[in-house]
């Protein structure tokens, strides 16, 4: 390994030069820091400090991929995948220092491959990984002329890349599930610089790509979907309610008893936040007209909830807001008591004005009939709803205090939600649950303690360990919460 820029810089542009790949800006290069920064959602990993890559590479192709990840190692530099740039951690931008992390890294960014392709007759696509949520969403309702949709999160700019390969929860998960369950086959670039398709791979490592967390098994090139069947007209609301403190708990409370167990075709999830909550919710099919309720079709719920105001503007990959921020998540399976319920709106009032939030996402329907085997992801029966926790901020305001609120409540919740793990959403990844071991022997032992058991469950950590041994032994694709080899 070049420990010297220099060289190392000399041998990667030669490399990909020579490879036919020319879209790429090494660093001090002029373009660097605006190809680097268009993808980064999360403004606290723009900060000084933040350890930067070598180079950002953007293929514009499979070949260019597979050269690109060649060159990488070539020149022995770490990489990093990215699609979106979603990860709330920056781990597809940046390195955390330790163990593995510590290598020079190169970030391969998809977002010149965000082709997708549908097939309305089979209902399925495929979609090139640096696609967002809200291309796929758009082309998927353009070519079934809105009778086919995916199920997936409600960002539209979310990279398909990174939310497939950590599971993909959304509003139409009750019924249909995952992102990652609707996965038919996929195209995965390993470390040799191999296009395996799922035959190729092989089960366990197909197996792992589908909610193992992204940046451990290579660069997923395309992934093939299932599409689903939905009706002309889906029903939304998004009720705002205030109120007391005791009043508002006590609608959360009731809520618990309802959104989890409503038909598979209602997704009524909660969002707490300073002087204000308000659930947003859709129903598949018609029904009676009030005044808070609107009729309107799949694909334009889809614009709705991501916030935008045109079914047109889901192509859009520019990001209108970004913030410094921070987020946590945990699984109930229990109804939490009103007393602790009004303690947390209350804590939320105390809090860094107007920027903390808790999300209540509703599970049951189809989550709960797939097996906590099935795939990597295992929140399945048994959970009532997964909790998101998050604090955001802007520039000039400081982070540390908003953060350390944000854990503060985090460890006030320990007593209401699962234990033993206390389980977290890889995709709402949280370098507080641990981080990798800078000593590689011990990397295993350390990822399953912490990080490892929480997101995946001890039985499929194992599996998933076993599934990177055999796909990326080198530990070529590596983040601070990527699954160790043996
Ligand atoms: P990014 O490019 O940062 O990648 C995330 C991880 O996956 C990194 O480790 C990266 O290396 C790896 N990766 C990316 N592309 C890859 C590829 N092609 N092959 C292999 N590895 C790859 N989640 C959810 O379930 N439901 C939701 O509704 C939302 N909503 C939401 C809104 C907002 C504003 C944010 C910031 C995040 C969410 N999320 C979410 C979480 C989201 O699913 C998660 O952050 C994803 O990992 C983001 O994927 P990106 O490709 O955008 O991120």
């Amino acid at each position: 390994r070049s420990s010297n820029p220099t060289a190392l810089f000399k041998s990667l542009s030669s490399c990909l030069v020579a490879s036919g790949v020319g879209n790429f800006s090494l660093a001090g290069s002029p373009s660097y820091a605006s190809l680097l920064n268009f993808s980064v959602q999360n403004l606290r990993f723009t900060l000084p400090g933040v350890r930067k890559p070598a180079a950002v590479v953007l293929p514009a192709s499979k070949r260019d991929l597979r050269r690109a990840v060649l060159c990488a190692r070539g020149a022995a530099t770490a990489i990093r995948v990215r699609s979106g740039g979603h990860s709330y951690e920056g781990q597809s931008y940046t390195a955390s220092g330790a163990g593995a992390g510590s290598a020079p890294f190169v970030v391969i960014d998809l977002m010149n491959l965000n082709r997708v392709r549908v097939d309305a007759a089979s209902a399925t696509a495929w979609v090139e990984s640096g696609a967002t949520l809200g291309e796929v969403y758009h082309a998927v309702a353009a070519a079934s002329s809105s009778s086919l949709a995916f199920t997936a999160g409600s960002c539209s700019t979310v990279g398909v890349g990174g939310h497939i390969s950590g599971g993909g929860f959304g509003l139409l998960s009750r019924k249909f599930m995952l992102a990652a369950d609707n996965v038919l086959d996929a195209l995965l670039v390993d470390a040799e610089g191999r296009v395996l398709d799922r035959r190729d791979m092989g089960e366990d490592v197909f197996w792992a790509i589908r909610g193992g967390g992204g940046g451990s098994w290579g660069a997923v090139y395309a992934w093939k979907l299932r599409l689903v069947p939905v009706p002309n007209a889906v029903t939304v609301f998004t009720p705002k309610r205030e109120g007391s403190v005791d009043d508002m708990a006590g609608l959360v409370h009731r809520w618990q008893f309802v959104g989890p167990a409503l038909p598979d075709e209602f997704y009524l999830s909660v969002f707490l936040t300073i002087g204000s909550s308000s659930s947003r919710s859709q129903k598949d099919g018609n029904s009676s007209r009030r005044s808070e309720v609107s009729e309107m079709s799949w694909v334009e719920s889809a614009a709705k909830f991501a916030g935008l105001s045109s079914v047109a503007e889901l192509t859009s990959r520019v990001s209108k807001t970004k913030h410094y921020g921070k987020n946590k998540s945990d699984y109930v399976k229990g109804p939490i008591p009103p007393d602790a319920l009004a303690a947390i709106l209350r804590y939320l009032s105390s809090g860094p004005a107007p920027a903390g939030y808790v999300i209540l996402d509703p599970y049951g329907g189809a989550m709960a009939r797939a097996a906590a085997t099935d795939t990597p992801f295992p929140h399945r029966a048994g959970n009532l709803y997964g909790m998101q926790y998050g604090v955001t901020w802007e520039a000039g305001e400081e982070g540390e205090p908003r953060m350390a609120w944000l854990r503060r409540l985090y460890a006030y919740m320990a007593p209401h939600v699962s234990r033993d793990p206390r389980a977290a959403y890889v995709n709402y990844i949280d370098l507080d649950l641990g981080t990798e071991a800078a000593d590689a022997a011990a990397a295993v032992g350390r990822a399953r303690e912490t990080w490892g058991t929480a997101y995946f469950s001890a039985e499929n950590f194992d599996r998933l360990v076993r599934a990177k041994t055999r796909i990326d032994p080198a530990n070529v694709f590596n983040n601070a919460q990527s699954i160790p080899p043996l």
